[in-house]
């Protein structure tokens, strides 16, 4: 039995996940409440509409990974990596329960629905979890989550100022002067938002990733005045059509992903043909913005993965973070060939709106802030191991982007850094620093009374005949100052110290390349660089 999006509420509710309030609240409140919760809200009394909301469910890491039904974060990843290789087409059902109450034409009211606002400057109640079909005479079906800005009862704009496929496909419609007809399923199970969320190329339905991810087709069912199927399982669906209206239309304000206030936008408007919901329909609202990055970031450790795969070079960690929004930036360890630091980045660079890239060797932890910037401290230099490609494909919400003409999608710079130790950098000077008897002098031993036999002291002729032993075995074999000191520990360690200061002091001691002490003059010794 596959798991609905009720099934799923009801599990996070009985994982004391999904707190219900059943109490009157006012509709205004509820995107505040839900940013101060740490569980995810069901509001059964919204003053003066029939409807529950339930808000915040993916909004957390736990839910996230509860929500696609996996054991760890990075499992979300390998499942969408298999549903991508091997997606699972939709099936087609008659009708869904979803079709229980229709409003259509002059019926239409968008106002009945619990649509909440969110920050403070948004320009109107936004419908922010709507699962969009479309399709394109030539180029198939396409899937995605866009934003609906309500303006009245039938009509909304559609937040489409990213150069994504749905833009493409209205603006294809717009230019030969036709609505574009979209179903908007609301209230859908997180296995058709990831799907639908992941950007595939032209021709490839997200609903069959999103099959792949569920592990079986999910089902769509025909909508009644255009001829489009939505998501057979939601608790709401808006048939619609893009009208050829162009950019034209204010919209916003939105608090963004970005976690700003993003500013006015240009956008076409959308006509809202008929509403149909189940009798007793819950609506989502997806609270922003980490509603939206929680099952947004897989796709792109996904996407990173894959070119770098393309690019032929071996990937051990990424870390799309959450300081770049899981969104402009990436923290990749590769186990690196000579050169494979810049070839890295030149394909992570590609994917996506990937702004920033770091790239490191695979002795550093990727989700240690300080490992990475520590990497990017003692292995770089800038003239050679930055990166910037400037007029790269850019993200319209990219608040350092300058303003552009309505219409015109702005373009962005790209940086890459290559923190790997450069070709020809002498590994040596990156050995950690390790402490001599770390593996035998345990703290907790001593916390609990262990004590150290103190070694033999040695008076003058004790130190001299020491230095001499020393001396013969250096002869032999250069040793690291640690070493001696182990080699001789039957004495104790001020003896050994003097022993070496008299070989210093007799002019018998050097040190090798290494830095380990051998004698002066023997082929060991290193000798200072040359000019
Ligand atoms: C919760 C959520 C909300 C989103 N809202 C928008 C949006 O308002 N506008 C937009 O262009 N993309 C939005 N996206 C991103 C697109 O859905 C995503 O990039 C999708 O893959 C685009 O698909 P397409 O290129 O096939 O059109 C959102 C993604 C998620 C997960």
């Amino acid at each position: 039995m596959q798991e609905t999006f009720r099934d799923f509420l009801d599990r996070l509710r009985e994982a004391g996940e999904l707190v219900d309030l059943r109490q009157p609240v006012d509709i205004r409140h509820i995107a505040t409440l839900v940013d101060q919760s740490p569980k995810a809200l069901m509001f059964h009394n919204v003053i003066g509409y029939d409807m529950p909301v339930v808000s915040g469910i993916i909004r957390s890491r736990e839910r996230a990974i509860m929500s696609l039904d996996c054991a760890d974060y990075g499992e979300i990843e390998r499942k969408l990596q298999k549903a991508i290789d091997s997606p699972i087409p939709p099936i087609r059902v008659n009708t869904s329960s979803t079709a229980e109450v229709t409003m259509s034409g002059d019926e239409v009211d968008l106002f009945k629905l619990p649509i909440p606002m969110s920050s403070i400057y948004d320009g109107g109640p936004m419908i922010t979890a709507g699962v969009v079909i479309a399709r394109d005479p030539e180029l198939g079906y396409n899937s995605g989550i866009y934003r609906f800005i309500v303006k009245e009862k039938s009509l909304t704009g559609i937040d489409i100022v990213t150069p994504n496929n749905m833009r493409m496909f209205a603006d294809r419609a717009f230019k030969a002067g036709r609505p574009l007809p979209i179903s908007i399923s609301i209230g859908t199970h997180p296995f058709e938002i990831m799907g639908s969320g992941y950007r595939a190329p032209i021709g490839v339905d997200e609903m069959a990733i999103a099959g792949g991810i569920r592990g079986a087709p999910v089902a769509l069912a025909p909508c009644k005045t255009i001829d489009l199927p939505y998501i057979a399982d939601s608790e709401i669906v808006l048939e619609a059509e893009i009208l050829p209206t162009g950019w034209t239309w204010p919209e916003g304000r939105f608090g963004e992903f970005t976690r700003l206030m993003g500013g006015l936008h240009w956008n076409p408007l959308v006509r809202i043909k008929s509403i149909s919901h189940r009798k007793d329909a819950i609506y989502y609202a997806l609270h922003m913005p980490w509603e939206n990055t929680w099952l947004a970031a897989p796709t792109r450790y996904a996407a990173i993965r894959q070119a770098l795969k393309n690019a032929g070079v071996i990937v051990k960690g990424i870390n799309v973070t959450l300081g770049g929004c899981a969104f402009w930036h990436a923290v990749i360890s590769i186990k690196k060939q000579p050169g494979e630091g810049k070839n890295a980045l030149l394909a992570a660079l590609s994917v996506m709106d990937l702004k920033h890239v770091v790239v490191v060797d695979d002795d550093i932890d990727v989700f240690d802030p300080i490992d990475v910037e520590w990497a990017i401290a003692t292995r770089v230099q800038g003239d050679k191991d930055v990166m910037i490609v400037t007029n790269a494909r850019g993200k319209p919400l990219d608040p350092s982007l300058p303003p552009t003409p309505v219409g015109v999608v702005p373009t962005t710079a790209k940086i890459g850094i290559d923190a790997t130790i450069a070709e020809g950098i002498p590994k040596e000077r990156y050995e950690r620093i390790a402490y001599a008897y770390a593996d035998t002098a345990k703290i907790a031993d001593y916390e609990k009374g262990k004590t150290d036999s103190p070694g033999a002291a040695g008076n003058e002729a004790a130190v001299e005949a020491l230095a001499s032993e020393i001396l013969a075995v250096i002869a032999e074999k250069p040793l690291y100052y640690t070493a001696i000191a182990e080699r001789f520990a039957s004495h104790d360690f001020r003896t050994v110290a003097r022993a070496i200061g008299h070989l210093h002091t007799i002019e018998k001691l050097w040190q090798d390349p290494e830095g380990r002490m051998c004698e002066r003059g023997s082929k060991f010794a290193a000798r200072p660089p040359q000019k």
